[in-house]
């Protein structure tokens, strides 16, 4: 990918992640044993702020920690990856916490803590973003209020908008209109839609829904192990995933809609954009933990290559 500096705003979630993987995951009342446990650095916000540098982008990170020992490491874990961390507030009540289970297939069940997360003030973040800001990215992890004012700000703008509806939420789509691309996944689709997108018809018919509540210029629908689809408004086109040899999908869906919209804004083609985002999104699957296995642009750029 080409390294035009864009200047991105991340509003969202910053989370510690504790992982744990096992053969299978245990039935109620049942204790199995583990194969793997580790910490990683999480919230996909902070993850989708952390792709997107790795990329190339100038970041500012927009949310809320608290002044304690996760807190602290995630914020060094931002500056880390040279994403301006002045729009995060270290006054929540407790930092965000994920707890992540891996099976056997690499697939995860999350259960997240929102803590500093859900005390993210609407006002305080539309403040954040400067006017000559290329992309505002956001997720369904911190409060709708909060999503539907940065997207409004932007939109207004023209600010190029992507909303990402991760984790499965019905937020009200009618509040955050106009933004230029939304990408739920699979699990978000149903949510918003009621349909499970399992066929082109179900995708069709979710996509078209999706479209109608947001008004968004194009929606790209997340299909795991299938790659993703993109509506824009009058034709379905399926671009199929790139083989992978799958440990842990855990923030795969960050990594994909990160790439996605650096591609997008470089060079204005959704289709291409999309296709970048499924090489991203294969690497991440490949790799354990979530802004750690985000990949770097020669990365994605050395998997065409070799694919
Ligand atoms: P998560 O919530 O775990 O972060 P997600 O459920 O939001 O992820 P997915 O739809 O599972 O997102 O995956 C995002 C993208 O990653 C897919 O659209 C695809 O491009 C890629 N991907 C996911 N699973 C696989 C796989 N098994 N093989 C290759 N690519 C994959
Ligand atoms: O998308 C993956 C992320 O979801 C994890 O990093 C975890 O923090 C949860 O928010």
């Amino acid at each position: 990918m080409k390294n035009k500096a864009i200047k991105a705003v991340v509003v969202g979630s910053i989370n510690m992640d504790i992982i744990l993987s096992a053969d299978r995951i245990p039935d109620v009342g049942e204790n199995v044993v583990g194969t793997h446990y580790g910490y990683a650095f999480g919230g996909k916000g902070a993850n989708q702020a952390t792709a997107l540098a790795k990329l190339g982008a100038n970041v500012k990170m927009v949310g809320k920690v608290a002044d304690d020992t996760n807190g602290k490491a995630l914020l060094d874990n931002l500056k880390n990856n040279n994403i301006d961390t002045s729009g995060v507030a270290a006054d929540g009540s407790a930092t965000g916490l994920a707890a992540i289970i891996i099976d056997g297939n690499g697939k995860n069940r999350i259960i997240v803590y929102e803590g500093a997360n859900a005390e993210i003030v609407p006002e305080e973040a539309v403040a954040t973003i400067d006017s000559d800001t290329d992309l505002l990215l956001v997720q369904f992890e911190t409060a709708e209020k909060v999503v539907s004012a940065v997207v409004n700000h932007a939109v207004k703008n023209n600010i190029t908008t992507v909303i990402d509806c991760g984790p499965a939420k019905d937020f009200c789509l009618e509040k955050m209109q106009g933004a230029t691309i939304i990408s739920p996944n699979e699990s978000e689709t149903k949510a918003l839609t009621g349909i499970f997108p399992d066929d082109e018809k179900t995708i069709l018919e979710a996509s078209k829904i999706i479209m109608d509540r947001s008004k968004a210029q194009f929606t790209v629908l997340k299909l795991g192990s299938r790659g993703c689809s993109v509506f824009d408004g009058k034709s379905l086109t399926l671009l199929p995933a790139y083989k992978s040899n799958v440990v842990d999908t855990t923030a795969a869906g960050d990594c994909f809609t990160a790439a996605m919209a650096v591609d997008f804004i470089r060079n204005g083609d959704i289709y291409k954009a999309c296709d970048t985002g499924n090489k991203a999104g294969a690497i991440a699957v490949s790799r354990f933990g979530a802004a750690d296995s985000m990949p770097a642009a020669d990365e994605i750029d050395s998997f065409i290559i070799n694919d």
